[in-house]
């Protein structure tokens, strides 16, 4: 089974990146899955039933989200009748939305799974004991197990990856929009890399145009954001799952969207 894997979507320049990029990235990699990240899809912050729509409509399977999930009050109630997007399961049990979603792929029965990290974002639970008793309580519902671990931290990350090898078919970090060099196979079996990257624009920062982010920094002061439109990039990775539910290997895939 051969996963696409695209990091957080940002606004409207990266969803028609995403738009734009698909079918090549279809014809190189032949995936049966294609899982992104939209929690930034709406405006930069944020996702609603419109832009998930998009998403879905560019060839996107499942879409996760993280810290931004209820940013747009008019998604809770898609959240919770769409199947398709997840919102991290370490969230409260009763916020609208579900924690993971289980999907037919290359004859496959393919979780996956949104976890946030606890280092500098907002959970109600801790996400190594949450993902535990999640894997407990899908034991024999799913061939395989993708993680997308939505966190700050590399360390926390990393910790991750080291925590579910042998044990997951995929843990991918999202959320820094800053892609990391370290994407392997671990020994267990579980493809892991700390974070993805995003795809938007690499002209800003993170995806807010950069004379704003500057001034943010520069004199404390708040700045009104928007997001950076021009030089956008599709950032994710490919991961080949065997059929026990093991990594075969991940490729990453970092490329400038040609208009
Ligand atoms: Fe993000
Ligand atoms: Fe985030």
């Amino acid at each position: 089974m051969k996963l696409l894997f695209i990091g957080d979507v940002v606004g409207k320049p990266g969803r028609e990146g995403l738009a734009a990029a698909m079918p090549g990235l279809r014809a190189e990699h032949v995936p049966d899955l294609v899982v992104a990240n939209g929690e930034n899809a709406a405006g930069g912050v944020g996702i609603t039933e419109e832009t998930a729509k998009s998403i879905f409509d560019a060839g996107v399977d499942v879409i996760t989200l993280g810290n931004h999930t209820y940013r747009h009050k008019d998604v809770y109630g898609y959240l919770d009748s769409e199947q398709r997007i997840i919102r991290p399961a370490n969230f409260h049990e009763r916020n609208p939305g579900r924690g993971h979603t289980i999907v037919e792929a290359a004859g496959m029965r393919v979780a996956v799974i949104n976890l946030s990290g606890q280092m500098h974002l907002q959970v109600e639970r801790n996400p190594f004991p949450a993902i535990d008793d999640l894997l407990s309580s899908l034991a024999g519902a799913a061939d395989a197990f993708i993680v997308d671990f939505h966190a700050e931290l590399t360390s926390e990350k990393v910790a991750m990856g080291w925590h579910l090898d042998g044990r997951v078919a995929a843990v991918l970090g999202t959320h820094t929009h800053v892609p990391t060099a370290d994407f392997r196979v671990l020994p267990g079996g579980t493809a892991h890399i700390a974070d993805v990257g995003m795809t938007g624009s690499r002209a800003g920062v993170i995806g807010v145009k950069r004379e704003q982010a500057l001034r943010a920094f520069q004199t404390q002061m708040p700045v009104r954001f928007d997001g950076a439109d021009e030089d956008v990039w599709i950032m994710g990775v490919a991961v080949e799952i065997g059929d026990d539910g093991l990594a075969r290997g991940i490729d990453q895939i970092l490329l400038p969207v040609s208009s």
